[in-house]
Formats: structure tokens, sequence, C-alpha cells
């Protein structure tokens, strides 16, 4: 069997694909199938946190795996795993936020949130910021914007509102006594790695209290220390007052998980019924999220985030110098970073040259080249990609 061709006669086609099939993969670096070696900037999306095949997540998965993987009705039975999931992540939440709810990706969490504000508030608006990006269930891509897919489901879901980014005089216009909430990344992810402002959040939080609306901070992308803090709002002075914290990706290092959290105020408007799924707080995902957490927190991988992150953005900012025109700037926060390109073309070109000499790297909207590498990466792995990228900038 030709796993490309297979694929490409029987799957459907959303979007185009890099020619290469992956077999296998261990830390930093993964192997196609006739054994050519790659070295992984993505980590799927930001998603493989402790690298490819860390023991910590397949001993996790395994050991799961031999007691048991779903539980009997599901969400209503109780479960060990999820318990300790539990107790691990309490601590680490914001002050203002108490309770806790384990989904499956990261749109379910944003549907979620959204479904429950407009419930809670009984409105209708939510606010999102222009190139924000919240998942692609209907919910969920109504209040984000940017790209042709997100427009082409139009009419979105009524009584939403966009605006800039960073821009406080406009969203303080936007939310107003018919807002049920507010929607915000603190840091754009797929919009071009465009972070908040420090006091932006806060400021929200604060106009959202004024009017009722209730404030959803997005930390799919940016939690589980990608940022160099835990959570990107921990960079914060003072702790954000939110209503729910969305979280996904890096949770569970690569197990598809994802959660909720919310303040006391809004458990106390929840309802038997309002929210659920078959696979929610399944005991291997709690199992997995348990063990890549508390690896997270045992050996202090935001410090380490924000100390590797610093190095690839000295790297990064040597190739800005070195080729002012193909490079418009380099920016990040921890081990979320991105070079932004001049033209398509030239973005196009820098990610095939990357691929051609054993770099993957992920290329997103407005011409930006993000690297999201393993928090476990190494000094030598963080020269190597970034040599790899000053060749490909320097060939046609
Ligand atoms: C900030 C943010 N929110 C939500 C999502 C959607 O998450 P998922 O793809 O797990 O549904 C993403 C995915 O890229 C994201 O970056």
């Amino acid at each position: 069997m030709n796993t490309i061709e297979t694929e490409n006669r029987l799957g459907i086609q959303f979007c185009i694909r890099q020619r290469i099939a992956i077999e296998r993969g261990e830390g930093s670096y993964v192997w196609d199938e006739s054994g050519r070696e790659y070295l992984d900037f993505t980590s799927g999306w930001g998603v493989t946190c402790l690298g490819h095949s860390h023991p910590v997540i397949t001993e996790a998965i395994c050991s799961q795996a031999h007691k048991i993987i779903q539980n009997p009705n599901s969400g209503f039975t109780y479960s060990p795993c999820r318990a300790s999931l539990m107790d691990l992540l309490h601590p680490v939440l914001p002050d203002s936020l108490s309770k806790l709810f384990f989904v499956n990706s990261g749109a379910e969490a944003n549907d979620a949130a959204i479904k429950l504000a407009r419930k809670i508030t009984g409105r209708n608006k939510i606010v999102s910021t222009l190139r924000s990006f919240h998942g692609r269930t209907y919910n969920t891509l109504s209040v984000s914007t940017g790209t042709a897919n997100t427009e082409r489901y139009l009419p979105r879901m009524s009584g939403n509102q966009f605006v800039e980014f960073n821009d406080i005089d406009a969203i303080g216009h936007a939310i107003d006594d018919t807002t049920a909430a507010v929607i915000v990344e603190p840091v754009q992810g797929e919009g071009g790695v465009h972070i908040a402002q420090s006091g932006y959040l806060k400021e929200i939080s604060r106009i959202c209290k004024k009017h009722g609306a209730l404030l959803i901070v997005d930390e799919i992308q940016t939690g589980f220390c990608r940022t160099g803090h835990f959570f990107a709002i921990d960079s914060e002075p003072e702790s954000l007052q939110l209503d729910f914290l969305t979280m996904g990706k890096g949770i569970a290092g690569g197990f598809p998980f994802a959660a909720i959290a919310v303040s006391d105020a809004v458990n106390s408007q929840i309802e038997l019924g309002d929210h659920g799924g078959t696979f929610c707080g399944n005991p291997l995902g709690c199992a997995v999220a348990a063990a890549v957490v508390h690896y997270l927190l045992q050996n202090r991988m935001a410090e380490e985030a924000k100390k590797k992150g610093k190095l690839v953005m000295e790297l990064l900012q040597k190739l800005v110098r070195k080729y002012p025109d193909a490079i418009l700037t380099a920016r990040g926060a921890g081990l979320l970073c991105a070079i932004e390109m001049s033209t398509d073309a030239q973005l196009q070109l820098v990610v095939q040259n990357c691929l051609k000499r054993g770099l993957l790297v992920t290329p997103t909207r407005n011409n930006i080249i993000r690297l999201l590498p393993s928090l476990l990466v190494t000094e030598s792995e963080i020269h190597q990609a970034v040599g790899i990228l000053d060749r490909a900038l320097s060939s046609d």
C-alpha cells in the first residue's frame, strides 16, 4: 500500500498536504516511512509539549489502558484519574476559577463556554477579536475571523462583534449590556503570534464586570507552559478575574484532550444536562493529562520554555538583520515564536526549503512562520533548526 496515494484517493481533502508520511517520532525528531529524519518545530500544532514518545506519556497510556479506558456510563460515574487530574490542576488555575470539566478538543471547550455564557446571561452577543481563532464548530467559527474558511459559512451566529486586538477603546465600545461574553486569546496563535499588551486583559475584565458580561480566556494554544508561564495570563502582575478558561493542545502532550475551568459564579448557574459528551473526562485522557501536568510542574517547564524561547528569539533576530528584505519581524512568547515574511511567495519558498533540509515548521496566516518546538527541545536542536532556516532563506 502506498500511504500518500491511498489517503489522497480515500480521504476527504480539507487541506493541501506536505508529501511526507510520518511513521514515528522521538523527542524533537520524527521519521518518515523511508527512514528520513525531520526536526519537528511544529509539535503537531503546539500539542506534543514533551516531544514525541515521551516515556511519561507512553507509560501513562499503557498503564491506564490496562485498567480502563472508558467508564461505564462515562461521566455519570466517578474516576480516580479524573479526581487526580482535578486535584493537580486546581492549584494552578487563576484565583477566580474553581471548577473543572474535561472535554475532547479545544473547539469543544470554547463551544461549551460560549453556549454556557449565553445561557447564564440570557444574552446573545459575543465580542471577539479580529484575527482570532477559537475552533471549527459553528459557534467557534462564528467568533473566529481572518481566513477564507472562517468566512465560508456565513451568516455567523447572530449578534457577534469583532474588534481590533489590543485596542482597549474598541473593545470598550463593543461590550455593552447585551454582551454575553468576550472571548480572547492572550496570544493570538493562528492569527500570527500577536501578544496581548500588558493590562489589556485586565481592562477587558473590568469592562466585562461593569456590564455583567462574562470573560472567556482561550489558552488552548498558550497554556501548559508554552509561553514561559503555566498559563500565559500568569505573566500579568495581578491574577486576572475571568469566568471561563479554556485549555487544550499541550494539556495531554498529544492525546486528544481539553478542559474548561469556570468561576464559582458561573458554576452556580449551571444546571444538570447543560453540557456533556460520550468521551468527556474519559479515564485514559485524564491519566495522560495528569502525567503531563505533573511533569510540567515538577520539572519547572515554564522556566525552561522561557529560557529556551529567549535563545530562539535571539537567533531569529539575527536572521531578521541578515535578511531584511525577506523577514519583516520576529516575535514570540516563550516557545511560541514566529517570523513574519514579507510575502506569501517568500513564506512558501522558505517552508519548502526547510522541508527539503529536514525541518518542519508551521506556516500560518498573514505570512507568518511559527516555530513551536517541544518544551524539551535542546539548545543544540534550536541551533540546528535556526541553521536550517538560515540556509532555507539564503537559497532559491
Ligand atoms: C487559540 C485556539 N483556540 C481553539 C483552537 C481549536 O482547538 P482544536 O483544534 O483542538 O479544536 C485552537 C487550535 O488551533 C487554538 O489555537
